[in-house]
């Protein structure tokens, strides 16, 4: 069966997550945003990790990446600041899979609440984020300098009660339930 991994990101792989930024967002950081992530003692890279089944000729082959995910601690506050899944990966349960992986570190990290922006058309990742308990905030107007597209601001709160660490133990439940038949989860690498 092949294998899932989250490991916090290092500078050694700086381009694989390059190449996967491409596929996700056409290319949102540069080499230089990526490796100041790596080095900021303030932010979380994730990076969710394939590993194929071994075949009798390959003793370990090697994993490829298939999604990022990043978390920027200010004060008491998560922000998620990037999360991508491989476009042949996407609509499993994998996205689900790492912004899990953000929260849980947001909670590790004792911060009280989470917020990131999102352009207004992605209903997609906004659905995402409406099944962890995020709700629209407000609007950003023009927000994307590019495309003058608006950003909505997402927020949950109350990340440091008792009753969030429950309801990430559910949606883990859920997660590993949608993914078990296709893959092992290994626990994160951090
Ligand atoms: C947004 C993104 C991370 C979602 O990843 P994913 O692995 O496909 O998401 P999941 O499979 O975990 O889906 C979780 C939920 O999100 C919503 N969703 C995901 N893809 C969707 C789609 N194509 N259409 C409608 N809803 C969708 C659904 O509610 C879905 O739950 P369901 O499958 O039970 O209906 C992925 O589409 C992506 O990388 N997009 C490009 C980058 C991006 O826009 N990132 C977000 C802004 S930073």
């Amino acid at each position: 069966m092949k294998s899932l991994t989250i490991s916090s990101a290092i500078a050694e792989q700086v381009e694989q997550i390059l190449a996967l930024d491409q596929l996700c967002f056409g290319g949102i950081w540069s080499k230089d945003g990526y490796l100041r992530e790596i080095d900021s003692p303030n932010a979380s890279l994730h990076l969710l990790w394939l590993r194929d089944e071994m075949t009798k000729e390959e003793k370990s082959p090697a994993p490829k990446l298939i999604g990022v995910g990043c978390m920027w601690s200010i004060v008491d506050e998560a922000h998620i600041t990037l999360l991508g899944i491989h476009p042949q990966y996407q609509r499993q349960g994998l996205g689900m899979l790492m912004l899990n992986s953000l929260l849980q570190e947001a909670k590790k990290r004792k911060l009280h609440h989470a917020t990131l922006e999102v352009k207004t058309s992605n209903i997609k990742a906004i659905q995402l984020y409406e099944k962890f308990g995020f709700q629209v905030a407000g609007t950003r107007k023009n927000y994307y300098p590019k495309t003058g597209d608006d950003a909505a601001i997402l927020w949950l709160n109350r990340l440091d009660q008792t009753d969030f660490q429950l309801k990430l133990d559910d949606y883990w439940q859920q997660i590993s339930d949608r993914l078990k038949n296709r893959y092992s989860i290994l626990l994160p690498k951090r």
